[in-house]
């Protein structure tokens, strides 16, 4: 019988720590890219990226219950563990480890106890207000995860984009406060031919709500366009997507313009030049969200 050929599993995050640790000691830079699992395209432009800039790349899956505000779409994440563990050989990650919550808290009975607002300002607004304690599960888990590897690049998407504010804001803070050097690498998001960006839930949308899906990111581009023609008036640039959005008959959780240096739970007045537009709705039972940056046009 021949032996198929896998990535490196470790079942624990203590194993992980010692398994990075001596890539250190052997002077391997090493790529650490967080994830839930259910991995596709998106999650696979992280792992080659890391894969190139790094002597050696860990993934994590672990499905962080935590930061599901809502037990339904916990209860429906997809779970594709033994393709994941192929594609991520096929990508050539070294190592993937998962871990529990009590391996990850093992200071509390009930991690849950543990919760409290999530501590970055860019926490506050949007998806701080749509899904209540959905970052601040965000920062404990990545916390976690950021101690279990150590010293790192770590590599997350810009469709998760305040995620990736919030999980910068903590690199940084354990960058400085402890013996850490954590760098986060800001990554493209991924899109199907169509324009939607992908997500694990995407299979979850019924046909007709795939076949509307694109019309999220239509509206971004349209956001674009407007302000490419000049317009920086942040509540014109939202309704000219809101509409795209109402007339395919998403319930819409937020769209709005936010300054992505100087985050702020309210709309600016002024919109710079890291300004973006972010977008929440529903599709049927499916929450998708997305997002793009506004540029000048010259
Ligand atoms: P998950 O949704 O599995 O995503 C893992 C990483 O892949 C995140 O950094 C996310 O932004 C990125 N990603 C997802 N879709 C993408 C796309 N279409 N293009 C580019 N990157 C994409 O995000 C999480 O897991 C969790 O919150 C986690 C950080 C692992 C903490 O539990």
């Amino acid at each position: 019988m021949t032996s198929v050929p896998q990535v490196l599993h470790l079942p624990s995050p203590s194993e992980a720590t010692k398994w990075c640790a001596e890539q250190r000691a052997r002077r391997r830079t090493v790529g650490n890219v967080p994830t839930m699992g259910a991995l596709h395209a998106g999650h696979a432009a992280l792992i080659e990226q890391s894969v190139r800039e790094n002597d050696v790349t860990c993934a994590s899956i672990f499905v962080n219950a935590l930061q599901f505000n809502n037990p339904d779409d916990l209860a429906a994440y997809p779970d594709t563990f033994d393709d994941d563990l192929k594609l991520l050989y096929e990508l050539g990650c070294d190592m993937v480890y998962t871990g529990t919550l009590a391996e990850f808290f093992p200071e509390a009975d009930d991690p849950f106890s543990l919760k409290q607002e999530c501590p970055s300002p860019a926490g506050r607004g949007l998806e701080g207000d749509y899904r209540p304690g959905h970052l601040a599960g965000v920062w404990m888990i990545v916390e976690r995860l950021f101690r279990t590897v150590g010293s790192c690049r770590a590599y997350f998407g810009e469709k998760d984009f305040q995620q990736l504010q919030v999980v910068t804001d903590l690199a940084g803070r354990m960058s400085n406060s402890d013996d850490l050097s954590i760098e986060i690498v800001p990554c493209a998001t991924v899109r199907e031919p169509d324009g939607l960006a992908l997500s694990s839930r995407n299979v979850r949308l019924e046909p007709k709500w795939r076949q509307r899906a694109p019309s999220i990111y239509q509206g971004i581009q349209q956001v674009q366009c407007l302000w490419n023609q000049g317009e920086r008036n942040a509540s014109n640039l939202e309704s000219a997507a809101r509409d795209i959005l109402a007339k395919n008959e998403f319930v819409i959780d937020y769209v709005a313009v936010r300054n992505a240096d100087q985050w702020t739970a309210d709309t600016p007045t002024q919109l710079n030049d890291s300004a973006r537009v972010l977008v929440a709705v529903y599709a049927g039972e499916v929450r998708l969200i997305d997002n793009a940056a506004l540029q000048e046009a010259d």
